[in-house]
């Protein structure tokens, strides 16, 4: 790998991290953005009630694992959009923008198994 440029060191940091997380190699640009960008947001507004990635994480959970929504076979990406935009009982709504939204979508959709 060439040596990163300052300004990009923090996202290809953050890469690794998620590489470590969904073990997938991580290549800059596009999807693979997104993503990261996906499971940062999703570190901010899910990881208190769902374990957002493959590894455990601490603490106690009131929604399922995202690694678990991932394989449902009644999830994709149109019905994950749905569900964020709807109001749930037990779930506050969140209503991210559109742009935040995608970008968990593609986040949890990269969970799904083979
Ligand atoms: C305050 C707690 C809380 C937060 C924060 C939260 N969730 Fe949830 N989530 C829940 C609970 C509880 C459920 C189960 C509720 C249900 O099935 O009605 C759930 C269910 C879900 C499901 C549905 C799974 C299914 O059965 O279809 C998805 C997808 C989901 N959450 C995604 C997210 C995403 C993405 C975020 C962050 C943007 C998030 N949640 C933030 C509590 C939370």
């Amino acid at each position: 790998m060439t040596a990163p440029s300052p300004r990009r060191s923090g996202t290809l940091a953050l890469g690794s991290l998620l590489a470590a997380f969904v073990g997938s190699p991580v290549m800059a640009g596009g999807i693979e953005d997104r993503r990261v960008r996906g499971w940062t947001i999703a570190t901010q507004l899910c990881s208190q009630c769902h374990v957002i990635g493959r590894g455990s994480q601490a603490g106690e959970f009131s929604g399922p694992a995202f690694l678990r929504v991932a394989n449902m076979p009644s999830t994709t990406g149109p019905a994950l959009a749905v569900f964020l935009q709807s109001h749930h009982e037990r779930m506050p709504s969140l209503r991210p923008d559109r742009d935040e939204m995608d970008a968990v979508i593609d986040y949890i959709l990269s969970l799904k198994g083979p």
